[in-house]
């Protein structure tokens, strides 16, 4: 795949984006999934554990998050002090939605011993209501971590969960949401991309059915994904099952393999929102600001913490006591918080 060419109002655009980026003193990431040239403007992309852990630590005044909202969210939980902007306001997240703060609760009255690991793709209302976060990149690690003795209530994705619960052998309650980019990602489709590329390996992200990730060489985040391709010798063909928008960095990383769209279904119409224009607006305007309720950011902080401190970075403020106290109780070995 290949850059996409730049017209001259292009090149106009991201003469004037770097401009107002160097006056707000500010800094743009960009999810994986972005659209290719949202990518290369930005200063960071990467999946969704490796942004959290630089909006934890930027001492850039402003980041425009070129995502969705909920990764806007996480970056303001992170880092209160900073303005945090979301260049298109209706960049939301199907699976986010899938669990309410109120929802969560009535499932925790339910299962008052259960830990609630809650992955990144959701609300800060639901974040508040969480023992630890998740990414798909330490899912697996986070469940393995709490104590055998405690249940663990995983919310909103019922994919991701029961791909940890598989590797982890842990019986975990799941919730019933689903990210619908990924689950209509048919075995039949994975198959028939099988058949047409039979010498490609088969890569896949965790928010796949179940069935689907049996066809699979490798099961990854979308950061695991490029990992795994890089590890990967020369010439080396895969399938890759996850949104469309990681091919343009994997090729452009890998010249030297080939890359083939699993189905040419997987595309995230939220994340292909944001437009050039829309991050010169955002800057230009200082447009839309994301910003959470102070209580809700605390107790939210305290469970994307958690995270942080598990896979090695936690963010500048403290985290809430009460959630912290909380969640070490159900944590065993020396990773434990
Ligand atoms: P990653 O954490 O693998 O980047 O995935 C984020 C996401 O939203 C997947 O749909």
């Amino acid at each position: 795949m290949k850059n996409p060419p730049q017209d001259a109002a292009a090149k106009e655009i991201l003469q004037q984006i770097a401009v107002l980026k160097k006056e707000r003193e500010a800094v743009i990431l960009a999810h994986n999934y972005q659209s290719p040239e949202i990518q290369d403007l930005a200063d960071f992309t990467g999946d969704s554990l490796e942004l959290s852990r630089i909006a934890a630590k930027t001492s850039a005044k402003v980041i425009v998050f070129c995502g969705v909202r909920f990764m806007a969210e996480t970056a303001f939980i992170l880092s209160p002090e900073k303005t945090v902007l979301l260049p298109v306001l209706e960049a939301g997240c199907t699976l986010a939605d899938y669990a309410t703060a109120e929802q969560v609760r009535e499932m925790k009255k339910k299962h008052p011993d259960a830990i609630v690991v809650t992955y990144v793709n959701s609300s800060a209302e639901v974040k508040a209501e969480t023992d630890i976060c998740c990414t798909s990149a330490n899912a697996v690690e986070i469940v393995r971590s709490i104590n055998r003795d405690r249940p663990i209530l995983f919310v909103p994705d019922y994919n991701l969960g029961h791909y940890a619960a598989k590797v982890t052998g842990r019986d975990l309650i799941l919730w019933d949401g689903c990210c619908p980019t990924h689950a209509l990602l048919s075995t039949f489709a994975v198959a028939k991309a099988k058949k047409k590329w039979p010498k490609a390996q088969v890569i896949m992200h965790p928010e796949c059915k179940a069935e689907a990730l049996e066809l699979a060489d490798y099961v990854g985040s979308t950061s695991g994904m490029l990992k795994y391709v890089k590890s990967q010798p020369t010439g080396t063909s895969f399938i890759v099952g996850t949104e469309a928008g990681l091919l343009h960095r994997m090729q452009k990383e890998n010249p030297d393999k080939v890359f083939y769209v699993a189905s040419e279904y997987l595309i995230c119409p939220m994340m292909k929102m944001i437009t050039l224009k829309d991050v010169k607006t955002s800057l230009e305007k200082m447009q839309h600001v994301i910003t959470v309720e102070e209580d809700i950011r605390a107790r939210a902080q305290a469970a994307v913490d958690a995270m942080l401190r598990y896979t090695g970075t936690v963010s500048k403020q403290p985290p809430s006591s009460v959630a912290e106290t909380e969640f070490s109780i159900g944590m065993e070995g020396k990773d434990a918080v």
